[in-house]
């Protein structure tokens, strides 16, 4: 193994987007293709035109006192056709990471967050034979903006990924005829099944590559993102458990020892019978993705990431709820920042926390679901902060109080 990258970076406090929640029409990509193909699912249109408000938005984060902020970069504007790199798409990208340093933003450039392009899709997405070949054509391409970026993320939540993957093959061979989004279910309780292992080596084969790529042509340290499932067991099923939470999650953590961070993403926990996962029942305390209010599943998400990986670097790259009520987003984020700090208290090498999201946007064929720290007008685009941005910034300003004090003494 290489020597790990480590930026020398104060802790980073931020927010988190992906470029298909937040941009609006992004006509060339899987995604879209799919909003309009299946009933029932909203469709992301303009989103919250991130595209064209990037500096406001960007701003906002900043003047709280934020001083991090990880986007993802779109495929499918960057190689709209197979072999067809936009220049202009890559120099727009680079605008945006410009501006964030501008800002004394630190960019988190995630290169793959759920959608791809159409083409990419059409061909047999990650199944064709030379999807790997592709995704490194396109990883190579973006390296040439990336060159002073510090921290890059290669695939977002492969482990949803597999999954997504293999229900769109599914359906694709017409095993299954209805829609289902990554986080929402139509307020169904819904198990969503695991992505098959085979799935899931055709994903950490691409990450690895693409990793190669990153550290040849930057300096950025680089990793991937993993959705944590934080489970626990009812009596007699802890070695379901064990299985469960290998091919749902230690999979894809286990690939990335060799990286140079992980991502951790935390919202929930999930609960797990002798027969497998359950699905959660309903509260009324449950968050808008019908999830479990559990606050706590951040610090068991970043205990167990720092176990299977023998004590990586970690990054928080998501956590957050999906809520109406911002006192409670406050109140749940207070809890979570708890169960990390005390997660690294007792050895957890935490770089940083990166709250899920900076805007209510476009959550997967659903807008109910608001997890973000500033509110969006639909008709104007109007950026309305909520209390818990400023509250976040609050923290992350005491907090580098505190590294200041600690350094000086
Ligand atoms: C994804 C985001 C999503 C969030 C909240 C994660 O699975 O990375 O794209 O919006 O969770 O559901």
């Amino acid at each position: 193994m290489q020597q790990r990258r480590r930026p020398a970076t104060p802790f980073l406090w931020g927010a988190s987007t992906a470029a298909h929640q937040v941009e609006g029409n992004n006509l060339a990509s899987d995604w879209w293709a799919r909003e309009g193909r299946q009933a029932g699912m909203a469709r992301s249109g303009d989103a919250v035109d991130s595209y064209h408000r990037y500096d406001e938005d960007m701003r906002l984060l900043a003047a709280a006192g934020l001083n991090a902020y990880r986007f993802s970069i779109e495929w499918a504007r960057i190689e709209p056709v197979r072999g067809e790199f936009s220049r202009a798409e890559l120099a727009h990208y680079r605008r945006m990471i410009d501006t964030a340093e501008s800002l004394g933003l630190e960019p988190v450039v995630t290169l793959h967050h759920f959608t791809t392009p159409a083409w990419f899709a059409e061909a047999g997405g990650w199944y064709a034979a030379d999807a790997v070949e592709r995704f490194c054509a396109y990883v190579e391409r973006a390296t040439s903006i990336l060159g002073d970026v510090r921290f890059v993320c290669t695939i977002n939540e492969p482990n949803m990924l597999a999954m997504m993957s293999s229900l769109a093959r599914a359906a694709a061979e017409g095993r299954l005829d209805e829609w289902q989004s990554p986080t929402v279910e139509g307020g169904r309780p819904t198990v969503f099944p695991a992505g098959d292992e085979a799935t899931g080596r055709l994903l950490i084969a691409a990450h690895h590559a693409a990793r190669d790529i990153v550290r040849a042509r930057t300096n950025a340290a680089v990793g991937w993102t993993v959705a944590n499932t934080a489970p626990e067991a009812l009596p007699g099923a802890a070695g379901r458990l064990a299985a469960e939470q290998w091919i749902r999650e230690d999979l894809y953590l286990e690939a990335s020892r060799d990286d140079d961070f992980v991502g951790v993403q935390s919202y929930s926990t999930m609960t797990v019978g002798p027969d497998g996962v359950l699905p959660t029942p309903y509260s009324p305390t449950n968050t808008l993705t019908g999830v479990a209010y559990r606050p706590d599943a951040l610090g068991i998400a970043v205990r167990h990431t720092t176990q299977v990986t023998g004590g990586m670097p970690i990054l928080v790259t998501e956590n957050g709820i999906a809520t109406p009520d911002d006192s409670l987003r406050i109140d749940y984020t207070d809890a979570a920042l708890r169960g990390l700090f005390a997660a690294q208290v007792d050895g957890a090498d935490v770089l940083g926390y990166l709250h899920w999201s900076l805007l209510d946007n476009y959550e997967w064929g659903h807008w109910d679901p608001t997890f973000g720290l500033v509110a969006v007008d639909h008709e104007t685009f109007e950026r309305r902060p909520k209390p818990s941005l400023s509250w976040l910034g609050e923290v992350a300003k005491n907090d580098a109080a505190v590294q200041r004090k600690g350094t000086d003494e």
